[in-house]
């Protein structure tokens, strides 16, 4: 797939003349508002293939040192890992953000290699610097076709709800120019930790309580990840001056809900339902016939037209289930695609119902899924299933009965021009996406399948760096009116 990209961004369309201005902007560090966060988006920017054209690679970038829940005030040492063995050096761009506002602060651990983007002045995103690009080139080849960037970032002051730390990145060729970078983004949401709450569960009760007791007096480096939430004073120990503050704190067993529950990740479990092993990167399922479908995936009739599709496919929850979630009820109750199960959207079970019905297998359980077998960890599921109740919709309010998206063209047009434009191309033609023989672009998945288009613009592609709109904080209207707009696009 070629990620070459005709349509130019905004700042591209520039004059020749202020092109220079641009280059040398550029070469110092990468400018605010481009870390793949809403604010940054909100203000015109977004992400590096602002300019930089989209390629793809088999490189990542990692954030690594990001708690699960951050303590109020607490300093996390953060990592950005860039790695891509086919590039030769890298830059980055980070940013924290809750709702529409930047949270906590950063500080540069390393003045050479990093700072702060205009010239300083901007203390809301942090990048490289060009001594740190150099750098990254002159490191590239002995850490194996990687770079790491350092820098702190000190929670808020007071719960501030969740905050999302977004990273952008560019695996660069060293070619001195625009062209031949490779993109990679990724992000963290972070939960704020109640203090005392040492499993997550969104309360200090008779379990934190005996957590207490195991952190008392313990040492935080060889202590597991609860201890830090039971050190009240942030004084770095769990210590006798903190007994009056969880005694304050304690307010008794009323968790309704598993704390790996309250910790999932809706977005993620979004990207799972559509292809968990491009999301947790465990092995494509591979079978041979006659054992080449999920154990659930029903018995291919081809008279009837039900249970055509085999291999991987069949492991995937959107197989079974829909991309409108409905199973028979909705567009999967006939077509290709036909395997009258029940849908997601709507289900009574509680979340830890959900879960051991995802977990088990079907000799435990009557409909036991087993992928905890096929490969998804307890995390993945708790992420799948706070998404399937949490997460899905009835997208019969977004999308009518004859497939045409309901909403606001004229906004999503806009919308689509500050998000999607960069990658697809004004009119979405940029990418072939590649489902057949003929070329496949926004137009024709938006037409051709609106809940698919739905379900990857609001939780993005998986193995690909497409954004995803919820994490953007968009609500399911705005990706509608996204997808009013993509209607009307070129579909061949
Ligand atoms: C407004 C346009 C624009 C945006 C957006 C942009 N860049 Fe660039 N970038 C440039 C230009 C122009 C160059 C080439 C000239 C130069 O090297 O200064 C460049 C060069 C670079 C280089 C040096 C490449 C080399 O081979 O020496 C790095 C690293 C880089 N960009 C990283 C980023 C990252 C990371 C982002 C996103 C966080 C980003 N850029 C976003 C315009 C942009
Ligand atoms: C091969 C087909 C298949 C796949 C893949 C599959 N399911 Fe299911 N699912 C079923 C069947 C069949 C049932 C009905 C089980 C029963 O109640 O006996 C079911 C039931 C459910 C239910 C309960 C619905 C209700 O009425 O309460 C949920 C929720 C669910 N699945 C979610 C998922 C999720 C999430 C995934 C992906 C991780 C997934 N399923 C993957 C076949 C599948
Ligand atoms: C950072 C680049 C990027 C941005 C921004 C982006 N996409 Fe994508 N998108 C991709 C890539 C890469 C693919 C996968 C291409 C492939 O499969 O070959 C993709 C795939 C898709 C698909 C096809 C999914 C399928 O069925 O295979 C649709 C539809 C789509 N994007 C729509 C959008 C919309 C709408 C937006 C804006 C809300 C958007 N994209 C923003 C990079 C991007």
């Amino acid at each position: 797939m070629t990620g070459y990209r005709r349509t130019a961004g905004a700042a591209l369309a520039a004059t020749a003349a202020s092109w220079v201005t641009i280059a040398l902007a550029f070469s110092t560090g990468a400018d605010s508002g481009l870390s793949g966060g809403p604010i940054g988006y909100a203000t015109g920017g977004g992400n590096c293939t602002a300019c930089h054209p989209l390629n793809l690679g088999p490189g990542k970038v990692e954030l690594l040192g990001a708690p699960r829940r951050y303590r109020t005030g607490a300093a996390y040492d953060l990592t950005v890992r860039i790695t891509d063995v086919e590039q030769a050096g890298a830059g980055f761009e980070i940013s924290a953000e809750g709702d529409f506002e930047h949270l906590g602060s950063f500080q540069i651990l390393d003045a050479v290699n990093t700072q702060f983007t205009d010239s300083g002045f901007n203390t809301s995103y942090v990048t490289h610097t060009p001594d740190g690009v150099d750098d990254s080139i002159s490191r590239w080849g002995d850490n194996g076709g990687s770079y790491e960037y350092t820098v702190r970032w000190t929670a808020p002051d007071v719960d501030r709800g969740p905050v999302t730390l977004f990273v952008a990145s560019q695996a660069i060729n060293d070619g001195g120019a625009l062209f031949g970078e490779r993109f990679y983004p990724t992000h963290a949401t972070l939960g704020h930790a109640r203090p005392g709450d040492s499993d997550g569960d969104g309360d200090v009760d008779l379990r934190d309580a005996a957590a207490f007791q195991r952190c008392y007096d313990a040492s935080f480096a060889s202590s597991d990840d609860e201890c830090p939430y039971l050190d009240l004073d942030g004084d770095e120990t769990v210590a006798p001056s903190d007994v009056e503050l969880f005694a304050i704190a304690l307010s008794g067993p009323t968790a309704t809900l598993p704390a790996a529950y309250v910790l999932a990740d809706i977005v993620r479990g979004g990207g799972l339902y559509d292809n968990w092993w491009k999301i947790n990167g465990a092995p494509e399922p591979e079978f041979s016939p006659p054992f080449d479908k999920h154990p659930l995936y029903p018995p291919t009739d081809k008279v009837e037209g039900i249970g055509l599709q085999a291999g991987s496919t069949t492991f995937r929850c959107k197989e079974c289930h829909g991309w409108d979630y409905k199973g028979l009820a909705g567009a999967y109750g006939s077509g290709q695609h036909r395997t009258d199960i029940v849908g997601v959207f709507g289900t009574l079970r509680t979340p830890r119902e959900l879960f051991d019905l995802l977990k088990a297998s079907p000799l435990d359980i009557p409909g036991g899924h087993d992928m905890d077998a096929f490969g998804m960890s307890d995390a993945d599921i708790w992420d799948v299933v706070k998404m399937t109740l949490e997460g899905v919709v009835d997208t019969d309010e977004h999308i009518d009965e004859s497939g045409a998206f309901l909403g606001s063209e004229l906004g999503g047009s806009i919308d689509f021009g500050q998000v999607c434009q960069s990658c697809h191309g004004s009119d979405g033609t940029d990418i072939d996406l590649g489902h057949s023989n003929d070329p496949d672009y926004v137009g024709t998945v938006a037409n051709d399948n609106p809940w698919e288009f739905l379900h990857k613009v609001r939780f993005g592609n998986p193995g690909t760096p497409m954004p995803s709109t919820d994490l953007l904080r968009w609500s399911v209207s705005l990706a509608a009116n996204v997808g009013v707009f993509a209607q009307t696009l070129p579909t061949k």
